[in-house]
């Protein structure tokens, strides 16, 4: 079992003017018996509010994957991928590399997404476009691959736990 933690970044629907869609999918796709949500926020676009989120989950809560939702875009609010960047010890590239190239074969759209990824301590933080269309085709690409990667994060003698 993986704790994880679901941040929705819309200004909208921290202010309750929309319902939080891409949450939702967040959670049913990351779901037991393997995800626990055990953190979940809406927060506005606001560059403090997302990392400290990120900082919380991961310092004092421990959280081994943290994904978020909005603010990836080319807008002059969309700042998560900043957020996500400024709270990261280490890039993990491959996951928002293999996101675009995947789904880009669903829509062209996929290459305004400025998502990242990467590693605080060891929380893996994943930042994924707002849309729950968008949440879903993402999700799909990286989900194969998310419980080698979080095993390898708990991993603290390293190698133990073989390639599947
Ligand atoms: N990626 C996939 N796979 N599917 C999508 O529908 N939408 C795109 C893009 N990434 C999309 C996608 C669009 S329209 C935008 S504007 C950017 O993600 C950024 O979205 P955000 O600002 O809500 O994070």
């Amino acid at each position: 079992m993986f704790s994880l933690g679901i941040l929705t970044v819309s200004t909208g629907g921290y202010h309750g003017r929309r319902e939080d869609a891409s949450g939702r999918v967040i959670r049913e796709l990351l779901a037991p018996p393997q995800y626990e949500a055990r953190r979940y926020e809406i927060v506005p676009d606001e560059r403090g509010a997302i990392e400290d989120r990120f900082r919380t989950w991961a310092d004092d809560d421990g959280l081994d994957l943290v994904v978020s939702t909005g603010g990836t875009g080319f807008g002059p609010q969309d700042v998560t991928p900043e957020a996500c960047r400024a709270v990261i010890h280490r890039e993990a590239p491959g996951l928002p590399e293999a996101m675009r190239l995947r789904t880009l074969e669903k829509t062209p759209m996929a290459m305004l997404s400025r998502s990242v990824a990467g590693i605080r301590g060891n929380t893996l933080i994943v930042t994924l476009p707002g849309s729950p269309k968008a949440v879903r085709e993402c999700l799909e690409v990286i989900i194969p691959v998310l419980p080698h990667a979080l095993e390898l994060l708990r991993d603290t003698a390293g190698g133990r736990h073989p390639h599947p």
